[in-house]
């Protein structure tokens, strides 16, 4: 590189615009914030990354003395600390802030989100379980299914009691609730008997009344006789902006206000959270999905006067995510699991018939430690 490719230009001391000739780009970047995110040895441990300063350490009347290239860095000279630092100048580009504002529509979602519907048919997210445990490159094509998809399906694994918690050991930690680490969902299929009749459950996400909630689920099938009995899952990202599309006022009503949830199943236990059911960053990101009929608690955060509105949201939100088209089904065998991102995706049981057993085994855990094992094994093999 060549201080030709790059022009600096100081403006005031306060403003240090950047142009790249080659790449036709130019990038203002405010002096404060050059120093609070200089990389040199006095403000990040350069052993862990960790900032060593807080925002007291900056002085109030920060400067630019003067900016220049040198090689591939901007080195800025800060006043009154007289604290001469180098900066790469390609880290300043990936991480500049002088764009245009985004034009992201509220419900709108990120770059990585592939969002779905049955149109995925039978080319599920999916990977063999042996692969996934021995072989670091099929955990990281699986996991980055799990990132983009919401979910993701695991096949032929061992029919062992608590199997589940080998997937988990994989790319993080178990999240252990008042349901321990893991729980059963056993269901004996006998027609005779009302109580067993092996009902469906419609598409919901689990623990909305958890704060913070669980962020992933798996469940791992070790039986599978009776008939009938399928998961489904539903993209509630796809939902969602479908009812965005439908109707904004219905889209609003719910991303605006919280929706309560409630768990009160046993005695020890008083469980209590409010979002809504759409959330949304503050700049319109769609973000998460909560959806869950069994676990709602009384609404008392929309206004009076859009109450009606907001009933006849989930009326509408309700009939998307229950409209086939937007579910994706799969038969679980024994060995058998899926993943789903508890904040997006929905997840359901369809009903049972004839005669047998059907026991899955389902734990939690938590995204960021997918998100993160991820990243770490993208430095090998993206
Ligand atoms: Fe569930």
């Amino acid at each position: 590189m060549s201080e030709t490719r790059y022009q600096v230009i100081c403006e005031g001391g306060q403003v240090v615009a950047v142009t790249d000739h080659e790449q036709a780009q130019t990038a203002r970047f405010h002096a404060i914030w050059l120093r609070d995110n200089a990389p040199d040895a006095d403000t990040r441990s350069p052993s862990n990354g960790q900032r060593l300063i807080a925002i007291a350490d900056i002085p109030q009347d920060i400067a630019v003395g003067s900016a220049r290239v040198d090689d591939s860095n901007l080195i800025v000279d800060f006043m009154p600390e007289a604290r001469s630092v180098a900066f790469d100048l390609a880290w300043l580009f990936a991480n500049r802030y002088d764009t245009a504002p985004p034009t992201c529509q509220r419900g709108d979602v990120d770059d990585q989100t592939l969002l779905w519907d049955s149109g995925l048919g039978d080319d599920l997210p999916q990977a063999d379980f042996s692969a996934v445990m021995s072989d670091d490159a099929a955990l990281y094509r699986w996991l980055g299914d799990v990132v983009r998809f919401g979910f993701a399906f695991l096949s032929d694994g061992p029919v062992e009691d608590g199997a589940l918690f080998r997937i988990i050991d994989r790319f993080g930690y178990v999240r252990e609730t008042n349901y321990g680490r893991h729980f059963e969902v056993r269901s004996q299929v006998n027609p005779t008997n009302l109580a067993y009749t092996g009902l469906g459950l419609q598409a919901h996400t689990d623990n909305p009344y958890r704060d913070p909630l669980p962020t992933l689920q798996i469940l791992y099938c070790l039986e599978s006789s009776a008939s009938g009995g399928d998961n489904m899952v539903v993209d509630g990202f796809a939902a969602a902006q479908r009812l965005r599309d439908e109707n904004t006022d219905m889209f609003d009503v719910l991303a605006d206000h919280c929706a309560r949830f409630t768990y009160e199943g046993s005695a020890d236990v008083s469980l209590t959270a409010r979002r809504p059911l759409i959330q949304l960053a503050p700049d319109g990101q769609l973000v998460g999905v909560s959806f869950n009929n069994r676990s709602a608690a009384a609404t008392t955060d929309v206004p009076f006067d859009k109450m009606p509105l907001f009933y006849q949201a989930i009326r509408r939100f309700a009939g998307i995510i229950d409209d086939p088209s937007m579910e994706v089904a799969f038969r679980l065998n024994p060995g058998d699991s899926f993943i789903v991102d508890n904040t997006r995706v929905l997840h359901a049981r369809k009903a049972f018939s004839g005669s047998g057993s059907r026991w899955l085994q389902g734990a939690y855990a938590d995204r960021d430690s997918l998100q993160s094992r991820h990243r770490v094994l993208a430095k090998q093999f993206a």
